[in-house]
């Protein structure tokens, strides 16, 4: 640690006391802010934290939605986001008036909404999921129920094939980082590390091709669809000591450092979300000083909102 990073340290920490507040960091977070959270995990870990916490304030370094869904577990919570700017791409590919056309075109079917949907959009649904669910959630829906899948089309399409489900309706909605990793990029480092594991995010523009190319045998090697949380959990259990990792690249940071004896192969060097990377440790500083910047969910939006979410935190 850099005496720079250990004076934000020392002043976070004493912050932190005073304020009564918690640091909660999603695994694609810069190792500095890492490196000071209180809890580091996936979507769904960072929802459950947040909202069993007894602390008074809850620094959220993420992207914009999981602040929401902070505050819409905890209303009575002050929650921060250190940077407003850090918002998400797949986030925005659908807005509460473009659900609303949607759900006219299919009024009997039942709204799975990925968690990376903003609270407005969430006010409309009947269920969340997050990455290391969906499977879940949608099995728990009976099966000649209608669903409208929203926003991510490649964890839409891989939910759509592990469940053999006909009627799931995927919004064509993506993340700009995890579309980007394709079926070449993957070809590419199988060719050079022919004994690692593979393990791939279901957001991933790959993943269907994957699932397709382990379906049929072209695909030999193991290969796992995991949450970022999955990949955390499986990299630490797994006897291989080599992993091919298709997803945003912070994750890295915190494979290596527990896992300092296993080697870590990022498919794509420059898959990087700029939205996640706003977040910095001196922002955390400025947010614990000045109490900013506050995520407030509206009353009558948190109530609808909070519906899927509670759902959802059943299920898994
Ligand atoms: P996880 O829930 O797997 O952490 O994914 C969140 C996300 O934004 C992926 O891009
Ligand atoms: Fe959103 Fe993609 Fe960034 Fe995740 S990686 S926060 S889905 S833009």
């Amino acid at each position: 640690m850099t005496l720079v990073q250990s004076m934000h340290f020392d002043q976070i920490n004493a912050l932190k006391k005073e304020r009564n507040a918690l640091i909660l960091a999603h695994n694609y977070q810069v190792p500095e802010v890492q490196d000071i959270a209180d809890f580091i995990g996936d979507s769904l870990a960072l929802s459950r934290e947040a909202a069993k916490t007894d602390a008074d304030i809850i620094v959220f370094c993420g992207v914009h939605f999981m602040a929401e869904t902070a505050s819409i577990l905890c209303p009575e919570k002050t929650v921060l986001i250190p940077d407003l700017e850090a918002g998400c791409s797949l986030a925005s590919t659908i807005n509460s008036s473009e659900l609303k056309k949607w759900k006219e075109e299919h009024p009997s079917a039942v709204v799975v909404s990925y968690v990376n949907t903003s609270a407005e959009v969430k006010a409309l649904s009947d269920y969340c999921c997050t990455s290391s669910n969906a499977v879940k959630v949608v099995n728990s829906i009976p099966r000649e129920t209608e669903i409208l899948f929203l926003p991510d089309m490649f964890l839409g399409s891989y939910v759509g094939q592990v469940t053999g489900r006909k009627n799931l309706y995927v919004w064509p909605g993506e993340c700009h980082v995890h579309a980007g990793i394709t079926a070449a990029d993957i070809n590419n480092i199988f060719q050079k590390y022919n004994t690692a594991e593979f393990m791939i995010h279901p957001e991933c523009g790959c993943t269907s091709s994957t699932l397709y190319g382990l379906a049929s045998g072209d695909i030999t090697r193991k290969a796992h669809i995991l949450s970022t949380e999955g990949m955390m959990q499986h990299a630490r259990k797994s006897e291989n000591n080599q992993f091919v990792v298709a997803t945003e690249t912070g994750i890295m940071y915190r494979m290596k450092k527990e896992n300092p004896d296993k080697l870590f192969i990022p498919v794509k060097e420059n898959a990087v979300c700029k939205y996640m990377k706003q977040i910095t440790i001196e922002k955390v500083v400025d947010s614990l000083v000045h109490k900013q910047y506050e995520v407030k969910v509206p009353k009558q939006i948190a109530d609808k909102a909070r519906v899927p979410i509670e759902r959802m935190l059943m299920i898994s």
